[in-house]
């Protein structure tokens, strides 16, 4: 691997892991070499959407041990999302063991520590067989590919700028926002597309009902930062995705003595945030420079609290610090 070039871009690695359900229940799995699936032509995934998806990472940490991160709280959200799509739910200890195995059949491919890359895991859980009528497929199958990451940002933590999308939803109220389902992102590819040839990084989305709610990034979770306190803000509607992430950042600035404060955020409190911040597991945490809504353009001129947060973060995943919280499970 040439770990100097290494972006957020699909590598081919020595193989996915594959679990098939049938007949009510799981296989015992298998490692597949080939990044190809067979499926039927009338796979509820290609028609109906119901598909499910998971980002998780490995570490080399300091230590040279290979640590799982968090993945615990991955488990629950695709068993959250299979629920909800009505799809078998993976059973935790299948879950992390198909993870466990997926970075064991790659071990080569994970980035050393000195790269400060990770071995980003990407499970998912899909319908397929041939299904004409909307229900439940008859077979599902629940893959585990293992891709060696960098930044998914090129630009990593520096700030970039953002355009508040008016004229498209993210996610429906009461709809399917709050898990991963494949469709909440393929909606996404061609705002964010469009915005991008505006010279705009990313987009923001607004609450769909009343449009005046901040949602979240494209593909992060929002985060504003005041000084005083300082105090942590990030939305709470059901129809934003529950971040693994945030979830991490809430308990790490509470223990950094911050205030955090997880509630609805009018689109006019942009002006009053200090810092502004993007989390996910991919992107891990972005600044934000400036966020265009309109005519009106806010601009952010520090990520000093973003930037203390992120190297806290950091140095718990690579187990450069203590591991206070116990987020990594080594493997
Ligand atoms: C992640 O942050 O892991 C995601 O799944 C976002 C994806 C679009 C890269």
């Amino acid at each position: 691997m040439d770990w100097e070039r290494l972006g957020f871009d699909f590598q081919k690695t020595l193989g996915h892991v594959k679990f098939t359900w049938s007949n009510g229940s799981w296989d015992e799995g298998v490692l597949d070499a080939e990044p190809y699936l067979k499926v039927h032509t009338m796979s509820s995934a290609i028609h109906y959407g119901q598909g499910i998806f998971e980002g998780a990472k490995a570490h080399h940490c300091a230590d040279g041990v290979v640590r799982l991160w968090n993945i615990d709280a991955n488990a629950r959200r695709l068993a959250l999302g299979c629920e909800r799509m009505m799809m078998p739910v993976v059973p935790k200890q299948t879950f992390v063991q198909a993870c466990e195995w997926a970075v064991a059949a790659n071990f080569a491919f994970v980035p050393p520590y000195e790269t400060k890359g990770a071995m980003y895991l990407r499970p998912f859980v899909f319908g397929h067989g041939p299904q004409l009528g909307l229900s439940p497929a008859p077979m599902f199958h629940f893959c585990v590919l293992a891709i060696p990451v960098a930044s998914y940002y090129s630009s990593g933590l520096a700030p970039i700028d953002v355009l508040v999308v008016d004229s498209n939803d993210r996610a429906a109220p009461q709809g399917v926002g709050h898990v991963k389902a494949s469709g909440n992102y393929g909606s996404d590819i061609k705002v964010s597309i469009t915005a991008r040839a505006d010279g705009f990084s990313s987009v923001l989305y607004l609450d769909p009902k009343e449009k005046a709610y901040v949602e979240e990034f494209s593909v992060s979770n929002f985060i504003g930062i005041k000084y005083d306190g300082p105090t942590f803000v990030t939305p709470d509607t059901d129809t934003v995705l529950e971040s693994t992430t945030n979830d991490l950042l809430m308990q790490l600035a509470r223990s950094l003595g911050w205030t955090v404060e997880r509630r609805p955020i009018h689109v006019s409190e942009l002006a009053e945030f200090d810092e502004v911040a993007g989390c996910g597991t991919a992107v891990i945490m972005m600044g934000i420079r400036s966020i265009t809504h309109k005519q009106t353009v806010y601009h952010y001129d520090s990520i000093d609290y973003v930037s203390r947060l992120y190297h806290h973060y950091r140095a718990i995943q690579f187990a450069e610090n203590p591991d206070i919280f116990g987020w990594g499970t080594p493997c």
